[in-house]
């Protein structure tokens, strides 16, 4: 059985569910919100050390303003609402992504890093703003400016997740197969599964299904 400690969600498909259920796609963020309460539960049931959460990405700028005004207030509702609990649950909270929002977001996002700093359960790693090549892009810069040598080790701890092992498990959701400029060079022996459903329809049942499939894989890492 594989061990696991690091699951990462593309978290798509809340826009069509929105549409097909409620008629907004606003709704469709809200009721993602609740997939993520169940997954994170799930995740420190399954002992898992590691989630990282694809919720916003450099390239999601480009929607109407409306969508994404709409996105960060549900961001900082649910920060505003749920730190608490998230820390009472031993949850170290971290963003990866360049944190570059309004005032009031980015002291929200660091205040409740810094809160849940020390927790020492789970670790939910927020993608906000992240974009993979960006990410690749400073970690080069950053080694050139430090005179440091190009190796796969120096590479791997300039990125924003220096100090968390690559992801045993990608989950996309929404029935899309592709991994719009998420975590690149970190996926390179990750097991991907791509999922139909979409996010917010996507249930604890249907994420046990994937980690006991995973469990299960022979994986290779390029030997026999
Ligand atoms: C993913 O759902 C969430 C974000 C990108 C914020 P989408 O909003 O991309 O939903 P679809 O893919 O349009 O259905
Ligand atoms: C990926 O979903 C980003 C997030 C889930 C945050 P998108 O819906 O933005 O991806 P594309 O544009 O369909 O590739
Ligand atoms: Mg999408």
């Amino acid at each position: 059985m594989n061990p696991l400690k690091h699951v990462a969600i593309i978290m798509d498909g809340n826009g069509r569910w929105g549409l097909k259920y409620k008629k907004s796609r606003n709704e469709g963020h809200r009721a993602g919100l609740n997939t993520v309460e169940k997954i994170i539960k799930q995740s420190i049931k399954s002992n898992i050390k590691f989630l990282t959460l694809y919720a916003f990405s450099t390239e999601n700028w480009k929607r109407p303003k409306s969508e994404v005004s709409f996105l960060f207030k549900l961001l900082e509702n649910f920060l505003q609402n749920k730190i608490d609990d998230l820390h009472n649950q031993n949850i170290k909270l971290k963003i990866i992504g360049i944190k570059n929002f309004s005032k009031k977001i980015n002291r929200l996002l660091n205040y409740s890093e810094k809160k849940t700093f020390r927790n020492n359960g789970l670790q939910v790693n927020l993608a906000l703003n992240y974009g993979s090549k960006s990410e690749i892009i400073s970690a080069f810069k950053s080694i050139y400016k430090k005179n440091e040598k190009i190796s796969e080790k120096t590479i791997s701890s300039h990125l924003q997740t220096k100090n968390i092992p690559d992801p045993d498990i990608l989950i996309r959701t929404g029935n899309t197969k592709r991994l719009s400029n998420f975590l690149l060079w970190q996926v390179a022996y990750t097991e991907i599964f791509f999922e139909k459903k979409l996010w917010p329809s996507f249930s604890k049942a249907d994420y046990n299904k994937i980690i006991n499939k995973y469990k299960k894989i022979k994986r290779n890492y390029g030997n026999i």
